[in-house]
């Protein structure tokens, strides 16, 4: 059950779609149900507080630091460009407001509230959890498992599991928020990426890296490079004369070029993009109703106003440029939006600085760790103080929707495919990212780093990515800043196999990372070809969780409660209906022990094609597996269906499909099955039965 509580006057954020009856809250006795659970404060902006059971666990709040359990730490959903997120930081690139608190009371909760919340869980005390925000209009849903779910999980089947307290939960939460994107096929294909492919040499050296050596590929995506001076919806000119042609080419091969599409526009007269903005107010504002000015890439940017319907659409209809050119897929990028510097930051900074230099003993030591200070002004939330949104003709500053940006400029684009190719599904993922989004598109998380702990916080963030709509989405393979390893590359790929985005991309500056640049190619090419074996269950998984408003990674603890040390484990994650994953994260180590609920089949891959199979007890284990091994494991009762190895997939083949899983017993699997790339899922879109 869901019920919808209402504080002051909230701004329309179109996160929900679903309809439901509106409980005003004007004093604390108009939100029982509320209170039954929280300590409610309207005083000093809105809070609510409740004390945790040792027992409960916390879920939720999709792109956030740590672990699956939220518990231990605060988190701030703020929208943040910030490429060092090191375990310490509140802020990642996305704002999900949705936490679940598991235990003797179980309920979900969805705070529609577009500025910075804070969810002290456990980190001021430790067994307090309390929610906070500085304003006091926000929609607040309060979401209950469904009666039979409460209960010991039984009866109530949700895809092929026992629907426990947590999954009523999400899928609640998931139908009051809409079905998830659903991107073309190709798009489950492997993705080469890098910041520095200058020209279309580049990308022909990358094309070939994969062709000639036989490691599958589906994508290259562009980065900024493409663009003349960063400028979006422009191709420089010298460096891809005719990327139409090139597009074509690539296609003949099975590729597809993705290229990025920033948020801010450069400031330049003359530029058609710029010139239109401005004339007709597109742009954010400052309080003085002129352009409002950021520096990021190009330099000097204006941000096209999201908010607004008629800069959506316009900014929507400026991506037809390069679907005409051939384009099928886009990445939209900075839109938290990042902020460099403001000019007024800027201004603040030099005064700031010279106060500093006032001072008689000066310069001295806190001279110096004063000029560092003054000098950190990216993404610096006074400058989201600085500008404001036209929303239905409202004047509203920025602070107050911040966390709706990169929301807006992924829907603008997404709408504006609904016109430019009725009928055709385009990839499309962004960075920055609110409740809603995933109606629309994809998300990436942004900058991480070639690190161990960030391999593992990519394995831990995909369930609570899935719980808030968010099905297709991926990490940076190998990590996007530092240098990688071969190992931890290798590792990473083993992982992200199975991610829906699929996607090794990495820093200008940073060592090359295409799988080529190592030795030993027969590793690579067969955990990518093992990626491609295992596309149609992925596809088929997939299109299932979004439409029945499912998860695709799905936590140990969601479908074994009941087993304590299962609640506990975060390193592996149910996939779908037949698998769990149990990855390999950390260097120099040939195995890992692995905690199996249930019988399971053990299956590890040698290659694409070769792998042993062990039937196991539940309980704990020690698997080995090697750098070049996939694990898995097969629940009891379900199978693998796997087709034949291929380089794109263009190439796939659903006629032959190999089954993993007991023979003789009758089990069998429903494939979901479509063309891949039209929106007439519901017409073309078919289940055949796999049977062993
Ligand atoms: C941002 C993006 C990154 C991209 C870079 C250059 O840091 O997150 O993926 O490579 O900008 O465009």
């Amino acid at each position: 059950m869901i019920q919808k509580f209402r504080f002051g006057t909230p701004i329309k954020t179109d996160a929900t779609v679903a309809e439901l009856p509106v409980i005003p809250v004007t004093a604390a006795k108009d939100a029982a149900a509320l209170t039954k659970f929280f300590r409610l404060s309207l005083e000093n902006g809105f809070s609510l507080s409740l004390a945790m059971d040792d027992a409960d666990a916390v879920y939720g709040l999709g792109e956030a630091n740590r672990g699956i359990n939220k518990r231990g730490y605060k988190y701030v959903s703020c929208c943040t460009d910030d490429p060092n997120h090191t375990e310490d930081k509140v802020s990642l690139y996305g704002a999900h407001n949705f936490i679940m608190l598991i235990g003797q009371e179980s309920f979900g909760l969805f705070l529609d509230y577009p500025a910075d919340i804070c969810f002290d869980i456990g980190y001021t005390k430790q067994n307090e959890l309390t929610i906070s925000t500085d304003g006091t209009d926000l929609d607040v849903y309060l979401i209950t498992a469904e009666e039979s779910a409460t209960a010991a999980p039984s009866s109530r089947p949700a895809g092929n599991f026992a629907e426990s307290a947590a999954l009523s939960i999400v899928r609640q939460f998931r139908t009051l928020i809409g079905h998830s994107y659903i991107p073309p096929r190709w798009a489950f294909g492997y993705i080469q990426s890098r910041w520095g492919y200058m020209d279309e040499k580049d990308i022909r050296r990358v094309a070939k890296g994969y062709r000639d050596n036989h490691l599958p590929l589906d994508s290259i995506s562009m980065d900024i490079d493409y663009m003349e001076d960063y400028k979006d919806f422009t191709v420089h000119p010298e460096r891809f004369p005719d990327l139409a042609a090139l597009s074509a080419e690539m296609k003949e091969q099975g590729l597809h070029f993705v290229p990025i599409i920033d948020a801010g526009v450069k400031i330049e007269p003359g530029y058609d993009v710029y010139e239109d903005g401005v004339k007709n107010n597109y742009f954010c504002k400052r309080a003085d109703g002129t352009d409002f000015v950021a520096g990021v890439w190009p330099g000097k940017t204006h941000f096209p106003d999201f908010l607004n319907a008629d800069a959506r659409k316009w900014f929507g209809d400026l991506y037809k440029r390069l679907i005409d050119a051939g384009i099928e897929g886009f990445w939209n990028d900075m839109n938290e939006p990042a902020i460099f510097y403001s000019e007024e930051g800027m201004e603040d900074a030099i005064t700031k600085a010279s106060e500093l230099m006032k001072s008689k003993d000066n310069p001295d030591l806190n001279t110096f760790w004063g000029m560092r200070d003054v000098f950190n002004i990216s993404n610096d939330h006074a400058d989201y103080k600085r500008f404001y949104h036209n929303m239905d003709g409202n004047k509203i500053r920025h602070d107050k929707v911040h966390n709706l940006y990169g929301f807006n400029m992924t829907r603008a684009a997404a709408e504006s495919f609904d016109t430019i190719c009725p009928n055709k599904r385009l990839l499309l993922f962004s960075r920055s990212s609110y409740i809603g989004m995933h109606r629309f598109g994809g998300i990436w998380t942004g900058d991480n780093q070639s690190w161990w702990s960030h391999l593992l916080l990519n394995i831990k963030m995909m369930p609570s990515l899935n719980m808030c709509g968010f099905l297709y989405s991926g990490a940076d393979l190998g990590g996007f800043g530092s240098h990688t390893t071969r190992d931890l590359l290798l590792r990473w790929l083993a992982f992200g196999i199975f991610t829906p985005l699929m996607r090794n991309h990495a820093a200008l500056g940073t060592r090359e990372q295409e799988c080529y640049q190592f030795e030993g190619l027969d590793d690579f090419r067969e955990i990518l070809k093992l990626r491609y074996r295992l596309i149609p269950y992925l596809y088929s998984e997939f299109v299932k969780a979004a439409r029945n408003d499912a998860l695709l990674f799905t936590p140990l603890a969601f479908v074994f409660p009941q087993d304590k040390t299962a609640c506990e484990v975060e390193d592996q994650l149910l996939l779908g209906e037949s698998l769990m994953l149990a990855p390999v994260y950390q260097p120099n180590v040939s195995g890992r022990t692995v905690y199996l609920p249930e019988d399971m089949l053990f299956v590890k891959f040698t290659s694409a094609t070769e792998y042993s199979m062990e039937p196991m007890d539940a309980g704990w284990h020690y698997i080995g597996c090697a750098l070049n091994e996939v694990a898995l494991f097969l629940r009891k009762g379900h199978l693998l269906p796997l087709c034949p190895p291929c380089e794109c997939t263009k190439q796939l083949d659903y006629t032959s499909f190999e089954l993993i899983g007991e023979a003789g017993k009758g089990i069998s699997y429903e494939l979901y099955t479509d063309d891949g790339y039209t929106k007439n899922m519901e017409q073309e879109g078919k289940y055949v039965t796999l049977t062993l």
